[in-house]
């Protein structure tokens, strides 16, 4: 059984991902909508939280756990392995290097959270690829208004936000709420290249199951959803963006 955590339905742009890997793995899928937002908490509010995420999901069996959220895996992932030497954490983060890869000369807006930009794992990843030419968005309150799903309160905070960076070539979603809304900000921006971490944390997620002989015997893939605050509209929505019941 694999884990995987957000602080809501985000992280399912992660898990569509790590299925067309074709793991068939039973998936447990814990959206702590009740804790959502993770980006405006400190550290050690939000590891808290993740840590009795990981205990929850350790006690149900799982072999491997995705932190499925950038806020997560830049406030928590380097203690969780510290505290938990045996169990498998992949982390997604914010995919700037593939920036750096694929369009290093763009003009490159990262829009995430407060949590995610000021936490010293981004930071690393920032200094090392930095193109001088990218702009740090915090978009404090865009992931409640994507659980929320209302469209009308989503499209005008893009406008009040993005309006003025209609130059950019390059966004890189390091949200994993934000794939769920790249309609909407093509609205506001035009024709950009998005960049997100899901294919990348997916394909790190089949490597560390090779390497470290984690097969499983079923064949095809479930999923569980939990979610904390228990709120029934979260589960179709899930099933919606995943395209299964
Ligand atoms: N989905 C989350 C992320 O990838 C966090 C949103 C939040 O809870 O602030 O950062």
């Amino acid at each position: 059984m694999i884990g995987i955590i957000d602080s809501g339905i985000g992280g399912g742009s992660v898990l569509r991902e790590i299925l067309k890997q074709g793991i068939n793995a039973n998936f447990i899928y814990y959206s702590d909508s009740k804790n959502n937002p993770y980006g405006d908490k400190s550290n050690d509010e939000v590891y808290s939280i993740v840590k009795n995420i990981v205990n929850f999901l350790l006690e149900k069996g799982c072999v491997a756990i995705v932190i499925a959220c950038n806020t997560a895996s830049a406030m928590c992932v380097k203690r969780l392995r510290e505290e938990y030497p045996d169990t498998l954490f992949i982390a997604i983060e914010p995919a700037y290097k593939m920036v750096h890869d694929y369009n290093p000369k763009g003009k490159t807006l990262v829009m995430a959270t407060k949590g995610t930009l000021e936490s010293e794992k981004f930071l690393a990843l920032f200094n090392k690829y930095d193109n001088n030419r990218t702009i740090l968005l915090p978009c404090s309150g865009l992931a409640e208004l994507i659980e929320e799903g209302n469209e009308v309160k989503i499209d005008r905070y893009l406008d009040d936000n993005l309006s003025r960076y209609k130059d950019i070539d390059n966004v890189v979603l390091g949200c994993t709420h934000y794939p769920l809304i790249k309609d909407n900000i093509r609205k506001v921006l035009g024709d950009i290249k998005f960049f997100d971490g899901s294919l990348g944390v997916s394909k790190e997620l089949v490597r560390q199951l090779e390497f470290r002989g984690i097969t499983f015997d079923d064949n095809s893939y479930s999923v569980e959803f939990i979610d904390s605050s228990r709120d029934a509209s979260k589960e179709r929505r899930f099933g919606e963006l995943l395209n299964i019941d």
